[in-house]
């Protein structure tokens, strides 16, 4: 609903919950990875996959990691599923942040699962730190898609792309591979998306691996090992977790990273709940199952 369409009580009640909701998960720090470049879309539609543009909103949100007051207008890729469109992926401050502290570790000869709109690929083709990216991706459909709604001569570097159309879990590289991004699921905290990075991670043994919503995994862990104050996450907790489920994940040296991760999953249960019109979840220390609940299923 755009803010014009409330009344200015409504929107003042709306925005007071949502500070509330936030208040104590909110970063105030600046986030440490470099703030993600928005590539130019238009429409197009190809098959059950389309590109629509999303609107300008005035009104305050929260990305994943930390509150805005704007929305921007953006792009959407949808596809219909029993009728329906179905959002896969859309530039949301939810879906940029997300994704900034892989984008952030990406080097080398890079494998990314899943193309999307290619917004995740966009921004580390402009980094000079990664060399060469192999994209997989299963939908033709969407691949077509893709090269219709880009704007092909805004983007960069796109000698270093190469695609690969298949399922991403029988891709068996003939190179080394220095990191591996896995993004094949359309919710955060699809309770498949560890056992699918570990399947695809078995056959290509990059050197680093980031998945889509791993922080949601994270806390699991933590919920099933007990931690008696997810507050008080840190370094040594993460690292066990990267160790536990076999995978060289990213930001093992941050000192801050668990406690993002931590707060980011707060923020999404709280703001969906908060939504959804009722009281504003207190989460207490050891409160993990009602964060668990919120893991959707692909
Ligand atoms: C959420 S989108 C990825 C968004 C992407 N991170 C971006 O920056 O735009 C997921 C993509 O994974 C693809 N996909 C789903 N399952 C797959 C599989 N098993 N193998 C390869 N691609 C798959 C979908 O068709 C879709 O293009």
């Amino acid at each position: 609903m755009f803010r014009s369409q409330r009344t200015p009580e409504a929107e003042a009640y709306r925005i007071k919950r949502l500070r509330e909701a936030l208040s104590d998960t909110v970063i105030t720090d600046p986030l440490p990875w470099a703030e993600p470049v928005v590539p130019m879309y238009q429409e197009a539609q190809v098959a059950d996959w389309r590109c629509v543009p999303t609107p300008e909103l005035n009104k305050a949100g929260v990305g994943y990691f930390r509150p805005y007051n704007y929305l921007p207008a953006g792009w959407m890729f949808e596809q219909r599923v029993d009728g329906e469109w179905m959002r896969w992926m859309s530039l949301t401050p939810m879906e940029l942040e997300s994704h900034m502290p892989h984008i952030a570790a990406a080097w080398g000869t890079v494998v990314v699962a899943g193309l999307g709109m290619g917004f995740f690929l966009y921004n580390i083709l402009r980094k000079p730190k990664v060399t060469r990216v192999v994209v997989l991706e299963k939908d033709a459909n969407l691949l077509t898609l893709f090269n219709k709604a880009i704007r092909r001569n805004c983007w960069p570097h796109l000698d270093k792309f190469e695609l690969w159309l298949g399922d991403a879990l029988e891709f068996v590289p003939e190179h080394d591979v220095d990191f591996l991004f896995a993004d094949i699921w359309p919710y955060f905290g699809d309770d498949t998306a560890l056992a699918k990075t570990q399947a695809i991670q078995a056959n290509i043994h990059a050197k680093t691996v980031g998945f889509w919503g791993q922080e949601w995994d994270f806390v699991d862990w933590l919920r099933e090992r007990d931690v008696p104050d997810i507050w008080k996450v840190n370094r040594a907790l993460y690292r066990q977790f990267c160790q536990e489920v076999n995978l060289p994940l990213i930001e093992q040296d941050s000192v801050r990273y668990s406690l993002l991760a931590v707060s980011a999953v707060i923020a999404q249960v709280r703001i969906s709940t908060a939504k959804a019109g009722s009281e504003i979840m207190k989460i207490e220390p050891n409160d993990y199952e009602k964060l668990t609940p919120m893991r959707k299923q692909a």
